[in-house]
Formats: C-alpha cells, sequence, structure tokens
C-alpha cells in the first residue's frame, strides 16, 4: 500500500466546516464532503488526527479502492487484497459493506465474501463483535477499503465517567466553542453546565491538552502500529500553563459534583470552578470578558416546552444585565426558545444532535 492515502474524518453532520477549519490548523489540507472532511497522510497523521483532532467523530483510513462488477470478481479482488499490509492475523476483525448505484447491491453477500477473503488469505478471525472494524463502500461500482483506525467514539474522551441529563457530546462541544471564536485564550462560563462538557472542553483546549491523551484507538491493532514511536508522539505533548478562568453552574447539585469528578479526571481541576446556582443567581465573574455558552433543556428530551420560555425569557434578561460585554451562544433543538431570550441571535447551520437537529444561536458582544 503507498505511504500516503486518503483520510476520512468523520464529522458530525453540520460540523464539517469547524472541523476542516480545526484540521487546517492542525497543519493537513482538508477538503470538505457530506458528513466529514477528507485529507491525505501516512499512519503517523491517523494516529495524530486521533489524538489531536477534537470535532472529529471517527478517522477513517482509505487503503484501497478496485472495481468489482460481480460478486465473484468481489470474491476474486478481495482475495488478492494485501492485507497483511494493514491487518495483523491475531486481531480479530468484521466487515461493514454500504452500497449505492452498483450492480453489486446487497450488502450482506458483499461483506460475506470480503470476510471470507480475509479469513482465509490472511487467516485473520472474524468475530461479530470484533473492535476492529473494516468499512467497505460500494458505489458506481468502486469498492473502497476504509479501516475504522477509532474504535469507540472520539467524543469518549475517556475522562467523562458521570453523566448529567441530556449531555452535549465532546465532538459537539469543542465544535461549537470553536464556531464562537474561541480560540483558547477567552473565559467561557456554562450557566446550565451539566455534566460540565463545555467548561471542560474550553479548558483542556486552553490548556494545550490533547483529547484523545488517556484513550485507546482502533490503530494500535494494525500492522502499521509502531508502539515507540506513538509513545513519543503522546509524549510530545505537553500542556501549558493557562488561565483559570473556566466557570460552570448549574441549579442541580448533582450535576456539579459530576462536573467537578469530570473536571478532576481530565486535568483541568485547577482551571474550572462550578457553583451550584440557578440562573436568576449568576453573577458575573471578576474576568475580563468572554464567551457565554449553554445548552438549555429543549423540552423535547426533557420535560415539557411551555414553562421553558419564561425560562429562557429570564435568562436573556440576566444576560443583558449581567454580563454586559460578552458573547453569547445558545445551542437549542428550539428556535422560538432561542427567541424567547430577546437576545439579538443569528442561527448557524443545522447539526444532528441525538435524533434532534440543534443549531448555535450567537449574538455579538452584548
Ligand atoms: C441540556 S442540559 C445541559 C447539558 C450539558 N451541556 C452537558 O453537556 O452535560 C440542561 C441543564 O440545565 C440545567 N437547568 C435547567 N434549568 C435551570 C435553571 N433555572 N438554572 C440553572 N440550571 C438550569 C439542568 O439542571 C441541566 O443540567
Amino acid at each position: 500500500m503507498d505511504d500516503r492515502f486518503e483520510i476520512f474524518l468523520v464529522a458530525t453532520p453540520g460540523l464539517e466546516a469547524p472541523l476542516a477549519a480545526e484540521a487546517a490548523a492542525l497543519g493537513w489540507q482538508p477538503v470538505v464532503q457530506p458528513g466529514g472532511v477528507t485529507i491525505t497522510g501516512g499512519w503517523t497523521d491517523v494516529w495524530r488526527a486521533n489524538l489531536w483532532l477534537r470535532g472529529a467523530t471517527r478517522v477513517l483510513a482509505r487503503v484501497g479502492q478496485f472495481r468489482a462488477l460481480h460478486l465473484a470478481q468481489l470474491d476474486k479482488r478481495a482475495r488478492k487484497f494485501p492485507w497483511a499490509d494493514v491487518l495483523c492475523r491475531d486481531v480479530p476483525v468484521r466487515v461493514e459493506t454500504t452500497c449505492k448505484a452498483s450492480r453489486i447491491y446487497h450488502a450482506g453477500a458483499a461483506t460475506q465474501r470480503i470476510e471470507r477473503a480475509i479469513a482465509e488469505e490472511l487467516g485473520a478471525p472474524l468475530a461479530p463483535d470484533a473492535a476492529l472494524v473494516i468499512k467497505v463502500r460500494i458505489e458506481d461500482d468502486l469498492v473502497t477499503i476504509s479501516l475504522d483506525t477509532t474504535g469507540e467514539s472520539l467524543h469518549k474522551r475517556g475522562h467523562k465517567e458521570a453523566v448529567a441529563k441530556a449531555p452535549m457530546r465532546e465532538t459537539m462541544a469543542a465544535m461549537f466553542l470553536r464556531e464562537m471564536g474561541f480560540d483558547g485564550s477567552q473565559p467561557v462560563l456554562d450557566p446550565m453546565c451539566g455534566s460540565g462538557t463545555f467548561v471542560i472542553e474550553a479548558a483542556e483546549i486552553a490548556a494545550g491538552l490533547a483529547p484523545g491523551r488517556s484513550r485507546g484507538f482502533g490503530f494500535q491493532q494494525l500492522a502499521s502500529f509502531d508502539p515507540a514511536a506513538w509513545d513519543a508522539m503522546r509524549g510530545a505533548a505537553a500542556p501549558r500553563p493557562a488561565i483559570p478562568h473556566f466557570f460552570g453552574s448549574d441549579r442541580d447539585a448533582s450535576a456539579i459534583r459530576m462536573s467537578q469528578a469530570n473536571a478532576q479526571r481530565a486535568g483541568v481541576a485547577a482551571l474550572t470552578s462550578f457553583d451550584c446556582r440557578a440562573i436568576g443567581d449568576l453573577e458575573r465573574p471578576g474576568c475580563s470578558p468572554g464567551i457565554v455558552i449553554v445548552n438549555p433543556p429543549y423540552g423535547a428530551r426533557i420535560g415539557n416546552k411551555g414553562p421553558l420560555f419564561g425560562l429562557h425569557a429570564a435568562m436573556g434578561q440576566v444576560f443583558k444585565e449581567r454580563l454586559g460585554g460578552w458573547r453569547v451562544g445558545i445551542v437549542t433543538s428550539e428556535g422560538a426558545l432561542a427567541k424567547a431570550t430577546g437576545l439579538p441571535l443569528e442561527s448557524g447551520p443545522v447539526v444532528a444532535h441525538g435524533g434532534l437537529k440543534v443549531r448555535l444561536w450567537r449574538t455579538g458582544v452584548l
């Protein structure tokens, strides 16, 4: 296989653009596509993408392509594929196939041919629950073989054990912060912080901590894996000093305890502070103005919508009265609730969030 290949960074739908911006900031030349971003690189780029990207949900290495017009041809070409260049004989794998606009239209039959080729030609075991997944896409009769180099979704940073109601995914939180213009230097405040996702992500970004520093990845099971080079890459990520101006509050005392525990596990307890208070009791932080980012209850998943209008109106009033100079971002599935704040908001693109469609609504400086 070539030293350089296409690497597809899977995005949360609607957050492709900030992911591309993040990849560009890390030195790649990203191309935005529906559902993700393509970069070109080698195995060390795959490791670095998994270790450092905050907005990707997984990283796929496109390791090969061939045409197949029917199943017998797929079988033959899959048997010739240099599996030993990428897979290890002793690591169980499974294959997932999708077919689109192709003469081969039966994904199950295609999966069976490719799995059999891997088992018989390479000798690797197949297992329906294997952690290592080979993703095969057959589109216009072209078979693309990708390896899922991530394993468990990248929003699982490995620090959040405690989860409050309706938590925001870390990958989304990081991209919404980026869309607010957060670059690690500004204070951040989330007055309905739940399990603390926005505040902890912001503090980690400020401290230069790699999001994947505490977890394992699928690529560690591949033939190309070099443990010494990986340790060196991880070890080179030195945290930088950061200002302790990342604030969360919530009216729910158990949410605050979770936030504190999560921040502790993430190694950012000293940069964050969490207080149990309702939005009406919010106090202006003593630092220079920064970014408020909040993901209030929507009603679709938790509670009913009616009283939420009053809550949003009160929240907007509090922000106007106490947070002059700050900028506000509200993540919600309900445009009417965002408008009920009375804040001058502009909406961003629709983003898929656990079956809901949310948007980031932003103000300028209040
Ligand atoms: C959708 S959740 C936020 C989830 C959070 N972004 C996370 O990642 O875990 C909404 C939060 O708003 C809090 N909340 C609801 N009403 C509130 C109020 N009046 N004052 C403060 N917090 C409130 C809830 O306790 C809940 O934790």
